[in-house]
């Protein structure tokens, strides 16, 4: 088999063979498929889809890729979430802590930014110490004693998937159904995962731009567990305009530690509330969504949630004055808060401008090598619906030059889009797929 006539098939709207789907994974993952052939065929897939049996193939090749955990030894129900990606999609910095609060056992392998969507592991790592490379047995180690991690996913893993991931970041190769379904799914399966939730966002901030899609990549999703015995709960959750407020790692990281103190945007705190009721549910820690809410809004009252996160960052080596006092969390060296140009109701608020501003000033990658400044991003001070008064603080932006801070100044302003009529708040959810 040669590559090129992979590419090539793949390029003319062809289906691929299971065979000749393995053959791709293995020779991506074992490096005798340079980069720029799997950038080549990732481009052709996401220009032409894949059959939902290629995608299956697809997902099970890079799940088998690597190692393949089983987690029946450390734990009952073996829980996971994911989000399929969004911007000030800070969530599972608040849902762990919070289930681990409610008894469960929760042990997550998070990614990195990819396009203009942020990354968990990034944000975490704005605590200074906070290791994200657990081995494996480290993961498992702390799975069984503490009950919580929150790491990045080991080079044995699904290592194609991780190679692709990467790839994608910088190939424009992101926002493909089947290479999200499958870089999705392949993670979950070999990281052990029997029950999760997946976070699937829709909207302009989102790789899935419409609700149609959206359910499609959950419904993808929903069938692939269902082939590999897995059970897979799909919310569908807006993301229009940036989750919460802050978008930015470390911003990120203190809007999330305001939420654990039972604070935090309204809206964040929602969609916190939502994603852990449905994996109390499915971890049987409540029978009903309504009995889980009531346990997890809990959590977030009485402190447990927060001493959970404090227990978390000290386990993978964080510093935990950092949690205590968020004030020491690295600073921008400038600040400017943005007034509203004209008063009226806000429209509209650009998710994928902000999350894309974000990225250029610093707090994403443009290329594999990039670095992440910590410290910069912007945080948003209004939601879509809202009345502001001309002069009134609309956004604030954290920068690491006076030429960025110009630019993302521009972008962050032409992301509002007014009216002078009132307007509809956006809706937090539309909806489950589960079958
Ligand atoms: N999250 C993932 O893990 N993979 C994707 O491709 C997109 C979002």
């Amino acid at each position: 088999m040669r590559t090129v006539d992979l590419i090539i098939k793949k390029r003319d709207g062809l289906e691929l063979t299971t065979e000749e789907i393995q053959f791709f994974v293995q020779g991506f993952t074992d490096e005798t498929i340079a980069d720029y052939q799997a950038s080549a065929w990732a481009m052709a897939v996401l220009l032409n889809g894949m059959s939902d049996r290629e995608v299956t193939d697809l997902t099970l090749a890079m799940a088998n890729s690597g190692e393949v955990l089983d987690l029946s030894k450390v734990v009952d129900i073996a829980l996971d979430k994911h989000s399929t990606g969004g911007v000030g999609d800070k969530t599972t910095l608040v849902v762990e802590p919070i289930v681990s609060a409610c008894g469960l056992r929760v042990g997550k392998m998070s990614g990195r930014g990819l396009g203009f969507s942020g990354g968990t592991l990034d944000k975490m790592e704005s605590i200074p110490g906070y290791r994200t490379n657990l081995t494996k047995a480290e993961f498992l180690a702390q799975l069984k004693d503490l009950g919580l991690v929150l790491t990045g996913q080991t080079g044995k893993l699904a290592p194609a998937d991780g190679k692709m991931y990467a790839l994608r970041d910088v190939t424009g190769t992101v926002d493909s159904l089947a290479l999200i379904a499958s870089s999705i799914m392949s993670k979950k399966i070999a990281a052990g995962a029997q029950r999760m939730v997946l976070d699937v966002k829709v909207g302009v901030g989102a790789f899935m731009k419409t609700l149609p899609e959206a359910k499609k990549l959950a419904s993808i999703m929903v069938s692939i567990g269902r082939l590999a015995k897995r059970k897979v709960v799909c919310l569908l959750s807006d993301m229009n305009q940036p989750l919460g407020y802050a978008v930015g790692n470390a911003l990120e990281v203190k809007e999330a530690i305001e939420t654990l103190h039972g604070g935090g945007p309204q809206d964040f705190r929602e969609h916190c509330l939502d994603v852990a009721s449905h994996l109390l549910v499915l971890g049987k820690a409540a029978g009903t969504l309504a009995a889980a809410r009531k346990k997890a809004e809990a959590t977030l009252q009485d402190g447990s949630a927060l001493e959970r996160f404090r227990k978390l960052v000290a386990a993978q080596g964080g510093d935990v004055s950092y949690v205590d006092d968020p004030g020491k969390l690295p600073v921008a060296p400038i600040i400017k808060e943005v007034t509203a140009p004209k008063s009226g109701y806000i429209k509209w608020i650009d998710a994928q401008i902000v999350g894309e501003t974000s990225v250029e000033m610093g707090a994403g990658r443009a290329t594999k090598e990039d670095t992440i400044d910590p410290a910069v991003g912007i945080v948003v001070l209004h939601k879509v619906g809202d009345r502001v008064k001309k002069g009134e603080p609309l956004f604030v932006l954290h920068a690491n030059s006076q030429k960025s801070l110009k630019a993302a100044e521009t972008r962050v302003l032409a992301a509002h889009k007014w009216s002078a009529k009132k307007v509809k708040r956006l809706r937090h959810s539309y909806g489950v797929v589960d079958k």
